[in-house]
């Protein structure tokens, strides 16, 4: 990268915001992809609108290749500066710039924690239910450049549900703003939606406007235990089939519990096969006919026990525990690749049997759980060689393919929520046209015809 532009920056930007030693550039290079090390020249922690199209001009001018960065949460290698350059982080921008509970909508900046601001909103009465288990530490910014997911999107929709609006600053420094602060709105092309979900390849945005729900009033959970995993996926369908909706219908297969024995504060049942986690809310009066009827539902598949959890700790306990699943997984084994597939809906059993055939023909340790209500299924591929060593890569593709043919065989799709990045590209076209792709890819040209904001990602 040329000197001259680091200096440029620093003396526009102050010192402070533009990193430069290797040090502390190493927080830079890497995401929770496991997908490798790609340390940037420099990293610019942006204050500001005006600062984030400072660096886009100036990048475009002398051709720097520049990936934006939220909390690093991803798991598909969308934050990682695969060509070097600028890291764009907007870690600094993290104010919650009004929350209108009339209007029911907030104005958020992009390096805001999820987690905080859902604490925020909810102390007012209000509710933003996009819920992906990183909440604790992802940024706003980052679900919406993936279109973040969660158990809750099972009833209350992805990320993309909740944008009204955006601040969008463009390679090149152009800044434009779409969307609204209305509940409906159909002027011009869906551009909010175009934004959604684009992994930062197509801008960076430095504002966010975010639809909001009234908090509902009563919330209870149940477990059911099952034998098996696709037993479980049986009382998962026979559930979705009831008039009730609940808000999460999460499911964790025999590896998966295994993993989380003695890690957080739940303790999930010994010797269960699998488990479904089923959530309701709405109206206090109507909790307990919900939970009972989507118990008899599960009972009626095979499940063994249906336990309810007993108040709001127990129910609190046993979410954190099940957002710890991905962590431990990661913690006990030196390779471990987070898939995210997701079939239609009837066909949730059918996937889960084939999911313990691919892991049985290519010997290799799986972990299955995640939004199963979606169809949307978090199969983990273990191994505790080095994942990089010829013999073990080439199994892990083996597997990977069979998993990916699978899911498109029955109608599914690559990804429900981590997003393509960098680890799925190159199998874009296993789902997609030619002629799609070539459409995606005249878009991005059209909003980055140099290729500098993330190049190298989503499209092969
Ligand atoms: C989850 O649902 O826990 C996350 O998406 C993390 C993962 O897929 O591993
Ligand atoms: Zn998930």
């Amino acid at each position: 990268m040329n000197p001259d532009v680091y200096q440029l920056l620093e003396r526009e930007l102050g010192a402070g915001k533009v990193l430069r030693d290797a040090e502390r550039l190493d927080a830079y290079a890497v995401d929770e992809s496991d997908l490798g090390r790609f340390p940037p020249d420099c990293a610019v922690l942006a204050d500001s609108v005006e600062e984030v199209g400072l660096v886009l001009r100036l990048a475009q001018e002398h051709r720097i290749p520049v990936t934006p960065r939220g909390a690093g949460s991803g798991m598909t290698g969308g934050a990682l500066p695969v060509r070097g350059g600028i890291v764009l982080s907007t870690e600094r921008m993290q104010r919650i710039k009004e929350i209108d509970e009339e209007s029911l909508l907030a104005v958020v900046e992009p390096g805001l924690i999820l987690g905080e601001f859902q604490k925020t909103v909810e102390e007012r009465g209000l509710f933003y239910p996009p819920d992906p288990a990183s909440l604790a530490f992802c940024s706003i910014g980052g679900n919406v450049a993936e279109c973040a997911g969660g158990p809750r999107a099972f009833k209350y929709g992805v990320t993309r549900e909740y944008v009204l609006g955006l601040d969008v600053t463009l390679m090149g420094g152009e800044r434009i703003r779409c969307g609204r602060r209305t509940a409906k709105g159909v002027t011009g092309y869906d551009m909010v939606a175009l934004f959604v979900g684009s992994e930062g390849t197509f801008g960076v945005t430095t504002e966010i406007t975010l639809k909001l729900l009234p908090l509902p009033p009563a919330v209870a959970t149940l477990l059911a235990v099952f034998p098996d995993a696709v037993s479980a996926g049986r009382g998962v369908s026979a559930i979705l089939r009831l008039g009730t909706r609940p808000r999460a219908l999460e499911l964790l297969d025999r590896a998966s519990l295994a993993h989380l024995r003695g890690k957080g504060s739940y303790r999930f049942p010994e010797g269960a096969g699998a488990v479904v986690m089923c959530e309701v809310d709405g109206e206090p009066e109507a909790m307990e006919a919900a939970t009972l009827r989507c118990g008899q539902a599960a009972e009626r598949e095979g499940a063994i026990d249906v336990l309810v959890a007993r108040d709001e700790q127990d129910r609190r306990r046993m979410w954190e525990t099940r957002r710890l699943t991905s962590p431990s997984l990661r913690e006990a084994h030196r390779f471990k690749v987070a898939e995210d597939v997701v079939v239609p809906r009837g066909h949730i059993a059918e996937m889960l049997r084939r999911v313990d055939g691919i892991g049985a023909r290519n010997h290799i340790e799986m972990a299955t759980f995640g939004h199963a209500g979606d169809g949307n299924l978090h199969v983990n591929l273990l191994g505790d060689e080095d994942k990089h060593e010829a013999a073990v890569a080439a199994h892990i593709e083996a597997a990977l393919g069979e998993l990916f043919r699978e899911t498109l065989a029955l109608g599914g799709t690559l990804s429900g929520e981590h997003g393509i990045g960098l680890a799925k590209k190159k199998y874009m076209s296993w789902e997609q046209s030619e002629a799609l792709i070539g459409l995606q890819k005249r878009l991005k040209r059209l909003l980055d015809p140099l290729d500098l904001l993330n190049p190298g990602k989503i499209l092969p």
